[in-house]
C-alpha cells in the first residue's frame, strides 16, 4: 500500500461534547453539535512498513512517550479492522508525521483534527475503503471530537447508547450559512488541564444534571436556528451554551478553571461590541484561547477590535470548512 497524507479541519462546538458514558469505547454523554473550521487544521502522512519494529510518530516535530502511546493504540485499532479483510499491512509497523498550524492542547480541539486525520490517512494507507460512518466510529475511539471532525460543514454527533451508533453526520455544508469564526488566542502554551482528564470529573458537578436534561431541547433549537440561518437567536443559543459548560467545569471536583484574564477580557469585548450594535458571541472549550462568531460583514470590525486588546496575541480568521481533503503531497 502507499504513503497517504490527508488535511483534517478542527471544529468548535456549538453545543459541547461533555463527559462520557462508556470510557473505553468513548460514548459521549449527550449528543453534540459544532461547525467546521477553515484555517484551523492537521495534515498527516502514514506510511506502513514491514521494515519498521514499531510505530513511530512525530507531532509537530516531536513526541511523548503518551502521545506515542495513544497513536500506536489508534493504529491498532485500524490494523484489527485491517486484519478482519485480510489485508497483508495489518500486520505491518507505521510512521506517522503530523502537523498542526494552531497551538495544540490549548483548547482549539487539536485532538479532533488530529485523530480524524490520523484515522483518514492511516485507514486509506492500509488498505481500506471505509464508508463515512465507520470512519467516525474509528476515529471517535481515538478522540471523541475526531467523531465530527471527519465531516465536514455544520455536523451532529447523535447520541447513543451503543458504539455502532455514535457516530457524526454532517446536517447542513459549509455553503449553507456563511458565519465566520475569530479566534482569539490569549497565551499559545497549554491548558493546565486535559479535555480527556476532564470528561472523567464531569458527573460530579452538581449542575451536570440539569445540564444533560436542558440539553435535548437545546440541540433541536440549534439546529432550527441554523436551519432557519437565524445568527442573533444561534449566538445567544451558542454563548448561554458555553458559558454553561463552563459553570459544570468551575463547579466540577476538582474544580476545572479553564478561563484566564484574556479570556475574560474577550468576554468583556464581545458585550461591548454587541452594546454598539454588532452581533458576535463568544463560545469556548476547555482551554484559555476563545472563538467570536460573527457574520461576514462584521468581521473586519470584530477581528480588529479583539486584535487589539492588550492580553491577545493573535487572531485567526476562518470560514465554515468542508470535508477533509487527501493531499498529494506527503510530510515525508
Ligand atoms: C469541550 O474530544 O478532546 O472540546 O474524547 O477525551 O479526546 P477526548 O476529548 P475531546 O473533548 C472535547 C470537549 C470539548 C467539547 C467538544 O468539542 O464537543
Amino acid at each position: 500500500m502507499s504513503k497517504t497524507t490527508f488535511k483534517a479541519h478542527t471544529d468548535i462546538a456549538l453545543i459541547k461534547y461533555w463527559g462520557k458514558k462508556d470510557e473505553k469505547l468513548r460514548l459521549p454523554e449527550n449528543g453534540s453539535v459544532s461547525m467546521k473550521l477553515s484555517e484551523l487544521f492537521t495534515t498527516t502522512t502514514v506510511d506502513f512498513s514491514f521494515e519498521l519494529t514499531k510505530d513511530v510518530a512525530s507531532i509537530n516535530g516531536f513526541s511523548t512517550e503518551k502521545e506515542l502511546q495513544r497513536t500506536s493504540k489508534h493504529l491498532d485499532r485500524i490494523r484489527a479492522v485491517a486484519a478482519k479483510q485480510n489485508l497483508p499491512m495489518a500486520k505491518a509497523k507505521a510512521k506517522v508525521v503530523s502537523e498542526n498550524n494552531f497551538p495544540k492542547s490549548s483548547g482549539l480541539s487539536s485532538s479532533g483534527s488530529g485523530f480524524a486525520a490520523l484515522t483518514l490517512a492511516a485507514s486509506k494507507a492500509v488498505g481500506l475503503d471505509l464508508s463515512q460512518k465507520e470512519l467516525s466510529i474509528l476515529a471517535r475511539q481515538g478522540s471523541g471530537s475526531a467523531c465530527r471532525a471527519v465531516c465536514g460543514g455544520f455536523v451532529e454527533w447523535k447520541d447513543s447508547d451503543t458504539s455502532e451508533g455514535s457516530f457524526s453526520e454532517t446536517i447542513f455544508p459549509a455553503t449553507h450559512f456563511d458565519i465566520r469564526d475569530v479566534v482569539v488566542v490569549t497565551d499559545p502554551g497549554p491548558k493546565r488541564t486535559s479535555s480527556t482528564q476532564g470528561h472523567t470529573t464531569a458527573q460530579t458537578s452538581l449542575l451536570f444534571q440539569p445540564r444533560q436534561n436542558s440539553l435535548p431541547q437545546k440541540i433541536e433549537a440549534v439546529k432550527t436556528a441554523l436551519s432557519k440561518k437565524e445568527f442573533q437567536t444561534l449566538g445567544s443559543l451558542i454563548e448561554q451554551e458555553a458559558l454553561e459548560f463552563h459553570s459544570v467545569l468551575l463547579t466540577s471536583d476538582p474544580s476545572f478553571i479553564a478561563i484566564k484574564p484574556g479570556t475574560v477580557q474577550v468576554m468583556h469585548a464581545v458585550l461591548d461590541l454587541r452594546d454598539q450594535g454588532v452581533p458576535c458571541y463568544f463560545t469556548l472549550n476547555t482551554g484559555h484561547n476563545i472563538h467570536v462568531l460573527t457574520l461576514p460583514e462584521h468581521e473586519d470590525q470584530v477581528s480588529s477590535v479583539l486584535s487589539g486588546l492588550s492580553l491577545a496575541t493573535n487572531v485567526i480568521r476562518s470560514k465554515v470548512a468542508a470535508d477533509p481533503e487527501e493531499l498529494s503531497t506527503h510530510l515525508f
